[in-house]
């Protein structure tokens, strides 16, 4: 099936090392911004109890689940060892002239 990009959010609507919450085609989605600038976007919802990642402490390139502490990897969906599991992933694009975040879903 073909991917739409979809404009979200502008990186000014992001704090460094916050996340934002949206929602598109029923699905809730946490777009973060990295310390080193770059924008990710995951699946807001652990997969071990439905935590809201978007509340997380993001570490590097990890965020870490709100209730119970995994860590998932934002590169790749990842839940990183001991625990097991994966969330979705999006692609995101990040116009560098006006900062606008497009997401393909
Ligand atoms: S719900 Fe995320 S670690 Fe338990």
């Amino acid at each position: 099936m073909n991917k739409t990009k979809v404009l979200v959010a502008n990186v000014n609507d992001i704090d460094p090392l916050g996340a934002r919450k949206i929602r598109i085609k029923d699905t809730d989605i946490a777009l973060f911004r990295l310390s080193d600038g770059e924008v990710l976007a995951v699946e807001n919802k652990c997969p071990h109890k439905g935590g809201q990642l978007s509340e997380g402490m993001v570490c590097g390139k990890v965020v870490h689940c709100p209730l119970h502490d995994w860590r998932i990897d934002l590169r790749n969906g990842e839940v990183q060892k001991p625990d097991d599991g994966c969330v979705n992933t999006f692609e995101v694009e990040v116009d560098p002239a006006s900062g606008s975040i497009y997401l393909s879903v």
